[in-house]
């Protein structure tokens, strides 16, 4: 279990990364209550033969994330005040953010075409089913770009929520019989979050190789399940291995806090690694159904400067082929999760040869389309109108999330792209 080694630059960089998020947690959640005036779809009739969408014309081995953002000066399909599900903090129209730019790009991939949005066609695919959001707060973030997407087409109805600032949330949209969630994991294995009534203090504790319950229990009805994680990895935490009843410690990261010191540390990369190893491999294990499972790979910050001051994502526009590397750390994220995806597929193609329903995992790779759009978080405009008084000495800045509508809806067209392919290879059966 060794650290890769690090020139001393990325280290500090590395160190920075996990302080300035800290106070922004408290703000990852709380979410907006959703217009609730669409009772009246309730009493649906069962007339739902769906068919399966052709798929021809769509490129089947499109790579998606070899293209690059060009400019689209369409309207939105969605805006500030037309989605009623938009967390407050990046509501970015709302918030009084001023200028439009970031708005109006779209993803071309090289390979092939990327339609447009199409909120009908992505209810019909996924007519009868259940489609899964588990993780962080990025899981959030797409999931309500996605809610926002369909519901302009059809009304969504919220119809559970639970939890400590509704982390676990479900709408329905009845006309379709479709269901969306989201499920509040942000290690995808079992973790107690520091501060929490049984956590430590100051650091997270993680059982790498247990499953968070929390989505493996609820996994029977879920018929997509998409995953986002990978910012919370970076907090200080204590990782034990060997099952939760066993509490043998595998290691630290950031140790010199508590009594965390006598551990070694082992930094994230490979707890990562094991994390997503062990949720992917409770899916298949499990193998319960036709499953589509998507994991969304790691979303890029964007902070350029110190995270409480003015300016600290200030781009407007995506950046230009070449303009600016990605960071050694997003790029390792993304590496893990692509490789585990393979790995995964390769264990599903040995235990489940025998069987006619067969998990599918595929990886929504969107940490280089994430990357080049450091124009498209809330920056200061997390909070509403940052600005009216002047300029303040400290302001709040999420380089983390991304603005709705936004550069989030375009992982959302690449999902319905993966959806159909889904489906029509599902269908045949
Ligand atoms: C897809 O394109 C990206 C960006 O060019 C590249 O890094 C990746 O390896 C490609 N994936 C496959 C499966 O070819
Ligand atoms: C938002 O969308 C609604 C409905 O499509 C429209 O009436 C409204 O003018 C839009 N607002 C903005 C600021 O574009
Ligand atoms: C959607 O959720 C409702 C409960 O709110 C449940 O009765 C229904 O079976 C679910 N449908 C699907 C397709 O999961
Ligand atoms: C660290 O070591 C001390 C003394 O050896 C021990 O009392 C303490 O419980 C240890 N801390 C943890 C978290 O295991």
């Amino acid at each position: 279990m060794k650290q890769p080694q690090f020139p001393l630059k990325k280290l500090i960089t590395w160190a920075l990364y996990a302080l300035i998020p800290l106070a922004l947690f408290h703000l990852y959640f709380y979410p907006l209550p959703l217009q609730q005036n669409q009772k009246q779809q309730q009493q649906q009739q069962q007339h739902h033969h769906h068919k399966v969408l052709s798929t021809k014309g769509i490129s089947r081995n499109c790579n998606y994330t070899d293209g690059r953002w060009v400019q689209d000066h369409r309207p939105t399909i969605y805006n500030g005040t037309s989605c009623g599900t938009i967390k407050d903090g990046q509501n970015c129209m709302a918030h009084g953010r001023p200028d439009t730019g970031y708005l109006h790009w779209r993803w071309q991939p090289r390979q092939c075409k990327l339609p447009r949005f199409n909120p009908l066609t992505f209810l019909n695919l996924i007519r009868n089913k259940h489609i899964a959001f588990v993780g962080d707060s990025l899981a959030r973030n797409q999931l309500e770009s996605l809610l926002c997407l369909l519901s302009s087409a059809s009304p969504a109805e919220l119809v559970y929520k639970n939890g400590e600032d509704n982390k676990f949330r479900r709408w329905s949209f009845s006309e379709y019989q479709v269901n969306v969630s989201v499920f509040w994991s942000p290690f995808l294995i079992k973790g107690v979050e520091k501060g929490s009534d049984y956590g430590l203090k100051n650091h997270n504790k993680l059982f790498v190789d247990v499953a968070d319950e929390k989505w493996a229990s609820e996994l029977h009805g879920f018929d997509v399940i998409v995953f986002s994680v990978g910012h919370w990895f970076l907090h200080p935490a204590i990782y034990y291995e060997g099952g939760e009843e066993n509490e043998n410690v595998l290691g630290c990261h950031h140790c010199r806090e508590e009594n965390a010191f006598n551990h070694t540390e082992i930094g994230f990369f490979d707890v990562f690694r094991k994390a997503v190893r062990t949720s992917l491999h409770e899916v298949v294990r499990k193998g319960l159904n036709d499953q589509l499972v998507v994991l969304t790979t790691f979303s890029p910050a964007h902070f350029e400067g110190e995270w409480d001051k003015a300016g600290a994502c200030p781009k407007t526009e995506p950046y230009k082929e070449g303009e600016k590397g990605m960071e050694y750390m997003d790029m390792e994220m993304r590496k893990i999760e692509v490789d585990e995806v393979e790995r995964a597929k390769k264990e599903i193609e040995e235990k489940m040869m025998m069987k006619k329903k067969k998990v599918k995992i595929e990886a929504l790779d969107v940490t280089r389309i994430a990357w080049l759009r450091g124009d498209g978080h809330p920056g200061p405009y997390m909070h509403a109108f940052p600005f009216a008084n002047g300029v303040p000495e400290r302001v709040q800045n999420d380089c983390v999330h991304w603005c709705l509508p936004g550069p989030i809806d375009a992982w959302n067209e690449i999902l319905l792209q993966m959806v159909k392919r889904w489906r029509d290879q599902t269908g045949k059966r």
